[in-house]
């Protein structure tokens, strides 16, 4: 295990990165709050091949438990010819080369603070940009795209920022086009003592950082409120924690959760690390908080919200 405090700066031909405790983060990652330097990042995990493949596991989670890639009435849309489609936020960029295989007449740009997508094994219609959501206007056209996703941003975008983004995704969306957002809850279960105690610290660390820790069950009202979009829906779903022995099916996706959930505080580390919490302490929650979910009543909120450009 690296030093903590050893902070080294590299560069790397997709960009510059910072590594702190074994795990590389956005050259901006402030694992501290971030103070009145603009240029930090709100967002507090790595973005290291660990931290894609969390990804990875939870689009297949989401996929999963949502039958499909989006919510919103958009499969005729996509299917025209040069049908374009933005995932804002993309991360590993699954979803974007999953969407682009799909449509393959439609063109998907993929966007992020990070460049860690493929930038050379990837469908030949989806493209990756380095752009920062919060930095706006977005570098788009009004209208440019038919359909717009952003999916689990929770944790980069302030509590005052979402009207503006919100807003911002719709201008560029075309007229008679989709806006679909999606955003987990936070919510632990009373049955998960040892995730409470980790989502006590959790919480208001990332609330410090300026993050609206509710904002899934504000969403409706975000895009129902913006003067750009009407025929605002909802729907949500809750993946269980616990193991299903007699489900395969269901066994598999709620070891995905599970999964998930942990590899995300995991992700975490560094930065409870840095604010003085011993690394064995740290380990050994990570450890009773598995066992703890495989038992768990509880399970994952998340909430999809789409509306349409007028
Ligand atoms: C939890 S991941 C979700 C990735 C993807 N949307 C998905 O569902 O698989 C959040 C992503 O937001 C990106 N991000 C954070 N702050 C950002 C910002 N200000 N601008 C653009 N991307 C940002 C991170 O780099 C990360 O890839």
């Amino acid at each position: 295990m690296g030093n903590i405090l050893d902070t080294c700066m590299k560069r790397n031909k997709g960009g510059e990165f910072k590594y702190r405790d074994g795990r590389r983060y956005d050259v901006n990652f402030d694992p501290l709050v971030p103070g009145l330097d603009k240029k930090k990042l709100v967002y507090p995990l790595p973005n290291d091949e660990d931290e894609m493949d969390r990804l990875d596991i939870q689009h297949y989670m989401l996929r999963y438990a949502y039958q499909g890639n989006y919510c919103a009435p958009v499969t005729d849309l996509l299917t025209k010819r040069g049908a374009r489609i933005l995932d804002a936020g993309c991360g590993s960029g699954i979803w974007a080369m999953e969407m682009a295989q799909d449509f393959p007449q439609a063109l998907v740009t993929g966007i992020d603070i990070s460049p860690v997508q493929p930038r050379g094994q990837k469908p030949p219609n989806v493209d990756f940009q380095t752009v920062d959501l919060t930095k706006l206007p977005l570098p788009f056209a009004d209208g440019t795209f038919d359909f717009v996703k952003m999916r689990f941003l929770i944790l980069g975008i302030k509590a005052e920022q979402w009207t503006e983004i919100i807003r911002e995704l719709a201008r560029v969306t075309k007229k008679g086009g989709y806006l679909e957002v999606c955003e987990p809850s936070l919510a632990v279960h009373e049955d998960q003592k040892v995730m409470q105690e980790i989502m006590g610290m959790v919480a208001p660390l990332v609330a410090a950082r300026g993050v609206d820790t509710q904002i899934a069950t504000k969403l409706k009202s975000h895009l129902a409120n913006c003067d750009l979009l009407s025929n605002v829906r909802e729907t949500s779903r809750v993946i269980p924690y616990r193991r299903f022995p007699e489900d395969e099916g269901l066994d598999r996706l709620s070891q995905l959760v599970r999964q998930d959930a942990i590899m995300a505080q995991a992700a975490m580390k560094p930065v409870f690390v840095m604010r003085g919490m011993p690394e064995e302490q740290f380990d050994d929650q990570i450890r009773r908080a598995t066992e703890e979910m495989a038992v768990s009543k509880g399970g994952m909120r998340s909430h999809v919200v789409w509306g349409m450009r007028i």
